[in-house]
């Protein structure tokens, strides 16, 4: 039978934060439980967080309430394979089982982009849409997930593409806006702009999403750029990681 409900905990940058999901919905059962990211962010100090989240809501879960879990890296077979925003060390750690024996229950890893892709395809912003979707969150880093037909191909890691000389992500993620104190216009002129020409240019979408907690600014720079896809702002900012997680692990 198909799960009513899955608990989906997203790791970023500045907080672990996690909810059970109503799957029908997408909507969270609970308020979310929210927990600063350790600094380092090392495979044990990051997954007693985890753990931590988990144990606040499997009480009141079914037993077999599947688990979901996003880390901001490559994630092949349950294992980590790139860490441009966490601790190094979590390069080929086998993430997967990390958290599973942490929980004590099995749990899916996905790239956190991924999972925020998968939820505004289902919930969201991208709802119905049909033909190539990108979702990008732009935060610390800047993520990419790409669904054809509603199908997910993961692990696109089109935020790092060249820009100019220079990893994207290094030009465009909001915290370089903030770092540079860069107005919304010059951010989206010289930053944005050309980083979604090239992504347009190279990938031919029929919808871009852009979700990451700046999403809730949009009107301040969606309407300044000058794009032939349609590009619209995510519909479940950054609940997205967790219900997608979710939505993942009851696959
Ligand atoms: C990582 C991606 C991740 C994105 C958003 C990038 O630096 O390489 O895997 O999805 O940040 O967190």
């Amino acid at each position: 039978m198909a799960h009513a409900v899955a608990l989906g905990i997203d790791i970023g940058g500045s907080g672990i934060k996690g909810a059970p999901v109503d799957l029908a919905t997408g909507e969270f059962l609970q308020p979310r439980l929210k927990i600063a990211t350790p600094a380092p962010s090392t495979p044990a100090a990051v997954a007693k967080i985890v753990d931590q989240i988990a144990d606040e809501f499997t009480d009141d879960l079914p037993a077999d309430a599947p688990i979901g879990v996003t880390i901001p890296g490559v994630v092949q077979h349950g294992v980590v394979r790139t860490a441009a925003n966490i601790d190094k060390a979590w390069i080929d750690a086998e993430g997967e089982k990390i958290f599973s024996d942490a929980i004590g229950r099995k749990c899916l890893l996905v790239n956190d982009a991924d999972a925020a892709g998968v939820a505004e395809q289902r919930y969201g912003a991208a709802k119905g849409a049909q033909g190539l979707v990108i979702l990008t969150t732009l935060g610390t880093g800047i993520g990419i997930a790409l669904l054809h037909n509603g199908v997910l191909i993961p692990n696109c890691e089109m935020g790092h593409m060249e820009l100019n000389g220079h990893d994207a992500e290094t030009r465009a993620a909001s915290s370089i806006k903030d770092k540079e104190e860069l107005s919304y216009q010059e951010w989206a002129h010289k930053r944005l702009q050309p980083y979604y020409k090239k992504l347009e240019d190279l990938l031919w979408p029929d919808l871009i999403v852009v979700g990451g907690g700046v999403s809730r600014k949009h009107h301040k720079f969606l309407p300044l750029l000058d794009l032939r896809t349609p590009i619209v702002p995510a519909a479940l900012e950054n609940q997205a990681g967790i219900v997608g997680a979710a939505a993942l692990a009851a696959d």
